[in-house]
């Protein structure tokens, strides 16, 4: 919380957050999937938790013990969606009852349209994938937006430089929707696996209102910040 914030200035208010990464299964043993390490959202979920909301978190693939502290926590109850799908039904009931959204799932945008029952070989010397789009979850949340309702988004983009970061970030908050968008540069080496970010805030006013470094628990805090200006 920001200093001099009383640790409880969510009170009450009902959360619900995405965190980690989906993977979309290709046969028994394989999957597509993705970086996300799961930390930021967890981060968010503890945050909001901490400040006196009641959050349900839903979590896709998170790395190691990134989840412990939320599956102690009091006022944190623990979802698993594995996959785009899963996450797709946790989430408009997680939102049926949500003051705040904040999808901070790296949700896979394709799935393999026909599962194989049976392990792939290698026999026929090359695979093709054919892939369909995945339903865009914050999308669905936005149009069926209850009154009152906020909705937050994540954006991980790579852009050459911070120009083209606010202007990423500026585009995508419109096309979503979303009432603020949390933005951040990611690159081979940067924003995964680290505990630490950098991000920008957008909200509908398509100006950068915010911006947030350090540790993900700092940044987590900014955005509950950045969330309470809206409210
Ligand atoms: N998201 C979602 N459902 C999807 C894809 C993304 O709910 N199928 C959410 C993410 O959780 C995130 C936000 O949408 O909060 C932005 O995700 P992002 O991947 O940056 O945007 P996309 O709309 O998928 O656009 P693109 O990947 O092409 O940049
Ligand atoms: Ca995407």
């Amino acid at each position: 919380a920001a200093a001099g914030a009383p640790a409880s200035d969510l009170a009450d208010l009902r959360v619900a957050v995405s965190t980690g990464g989906t993977r979309e299964p290709i046969d028994p043993v394989r999957y597509l999937g993705n970086r996300s390490s799961g930390k930021q959202g967890v981060a968010v979920a503890l945050a909001a938790a901490d400040r006196g909301a009641y959050v349900h978190l839903v979590a896709a693939h998170v790395e190691g013990t990134v989840l412990d502290r939320a599956l102690h926590h009091p006022r944190i109850a623990v979802e698993r969606a594995l996959t785009a799908g899963e996450m797709d039904a946790a989430m408009r009931a997680a939102a049926g009852e949500a003051d705040v959204v904040v999808m901070a799932a790296a949700v896979a945008d394709f799935s393999v349209r026909e599962v194989s029952d049976v392990k792939i070989r290698k026999e026929d010397g090359t695979l093709t994938l054919d892939l369909i789009e995945n339903p865009d979850i914050l999308a669905g949340l936005v149009r069926d937006r209850r009154p009152g309702q906020t909705l937050v988004g994540f954006a991980a983009e790579t852009a050459a430089d911070e120009t083209e970061l606010r202007e990423r970030g500026i585009r995508k908050r419109a096309r979503k929707g979303v009432d603020l968008l949390a933005v951040n540069r990611v690159g081979w080496t940067q924003g995964f696996e680290s505990g630490e970010n950098a991000v920008l805030f957008v909200d509908a006013s398509d100006e950068v209102t915010a911006r947030a470094s350090g540790t993900k628990s700092a940044v987590a805090d900014a955005l509950w910040d950045a969330v309470l200006r809206l409210r």
